[in-house]
C-alpha cells in the first residue's frame, strides 16, 4: 500500500528551505532507496543524513551519495547516543545553515516521503505537523500487534498524563518550522531515546504552537532491524509518569526559547 501517486508537482517555496533530516545507525539497505524518495517526491528539499558512526558503513554510503548531490549533506556523529540527540543536533545544524522547515523521517521506509506533501500542505496553517498513524485515515501496515498495542498504549499512556491533546504523540515523521523548534526550547531537551518525540510534541503545545496531525500510512521496514529496545521504552515509561506528577503539582516550568545562533 505505498502512496507514490501524491502531488509531485506541488512546490511549497512559500514555506521557506526545507531540509530533511534522517537519521541513522545501521541503516545500509535503506539509505540510498530513502534518500532517492525524498529526492523524487519532494525535489525542491535538501537532505541531512544525521549517522551515528553506523558500524555496517552507512555513513561511508551516505558521503558517496552527497558526493554526486548537492543538496544532501552528512552530519557524522561519534557514536551511537539515540534518536533524540541525533535530532538535536541535526535541527541545530539546519537553523545555523539557514533553514526554515525541519523534518524528521525514518531511513527505513517506514514515513513515506510520497505524503510529505500532505505534511508540508498542513504546514502552512501550523508551527508543528505530525504525521499520525491513531488519526481517522492513518494506518499501520506490517507491524505485529504487540508493537502497535506499545504504540497506542504509550500514546494513550502519554496523552492522558500529559494532557496533550494528541493522538499520536510517539511518532516520528514530523513538520517543524524554525520558529517552533526555538521556542520550544530545544536546548533544555535531555530525553534521548523515541521519548524525545513525546517531549517535543508537549513542548510544542506548552508554548502555544498550533499542532495539527494529519493521516499517515506507517509501513514497516522491509531491510534491517528497529532499534527499539527495552531501554527506550523504560526512559519514555519513567519520564513520561514523573513529568505528568510534576506537572499536577505546577512544576514544570515554561519551556525558554533558544536564540537563532
Ligand atoms: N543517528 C541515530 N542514532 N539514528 C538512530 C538511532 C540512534 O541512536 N536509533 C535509531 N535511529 C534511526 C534509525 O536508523 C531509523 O532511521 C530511525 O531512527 C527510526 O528507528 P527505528 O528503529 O526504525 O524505529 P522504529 O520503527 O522502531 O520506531 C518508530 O516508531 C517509534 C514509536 O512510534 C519511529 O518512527 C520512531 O521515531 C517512533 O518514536
Ligand atoms: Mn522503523
Amino acid at each position: 500500500m505505498t502512496d507514490s501517486t501524491t502531488e509531485a508537482t506541488e512546490t511549497f517555496g512559500d514555506l521557506g528551505k526545507i531540509l530533511v533530516i534522517i537519521p541513522t545507525y545501521n541503516e545500509i539497505e535503506n539509505i540510498a532507496r530513502i534518500t532517492g524518495r525524498v529526492r523524487a517526491a519532494v525535489p525542491e528539499a535538501h537532505i541531512l543524513v544525521a549517522d551515528d558512526n553506523s558500524p555496517d558503513g552507512t555513513g561511508q554510503a551516505a558521503d558517496e551519495l552527497a558526493a554526486e548531490d548537492p543538496n544532501l549533506q552528512v552530519l557524522h556523529r561519534k557514536g551511537k547516543e539515540g534518536l533524540g540527540a541525533a535530532y538535536l543536533a541535526g535541527f541545530r545544524w539546519g537553523i545555523d545553515n539557514g533553514y526554515d522547515v525541519l523534518v524528521e523521517m525514518d531511513a527505513d521506509g517506514s514515513h513515506q516521503p510520497e505524503q510529505l506533501p500532505r505534511l508540508l500542505t498542513a504546514l502552512r496553517g501550523a508551527d508543528l505537523v505530525l504525521g499520525s498513524r491513531w488519526v481517522p485515515g492513518g494506518e499501520v501496515v506490517n507491524w505485529p500487534k504487540s508493537r502497535e498495542f506499545l504504540s497506542r498504549g504509550g500514546s494513550t499512556y502519554s496523552r492522558l498524563m500529559l494532557r496533550v491533546p494528541i493522538r499520536d504523540v510517539t511518532g516520528g515523521y514530523r513538520a517543524f518550522r524554525k520558529q517552533t523548534l526555538l521556542g520550544l526550547g530545544m536546548s533544555e531537551v535531555a530525553s534521548q531515546g523515541y521519548c524525545f518525540q513525546v517531549d517535543l510534541a508537549w513542548r510544542a503545545v506548552r508554548a502555544g504552537f498550533r499542532v495539527t496531525e494529519v493521516p499517515i500510512t506507517f509501513v514497516e521496514r522491509e531491510f534491517g532491524a528497529s532499534k527499539m529496545s527495552g531501554n527506550i521504552v523504560g526512559e519514555a515509561l519513567k519520564l513520561v509518569t514523573s513529568w505528568g506528577i510534576q506537572s499536577r503539582l505546577g512544576k514544570i516550568p515554561a519551556p525558554v526559547p533558544d536564540r537563532e545562533a
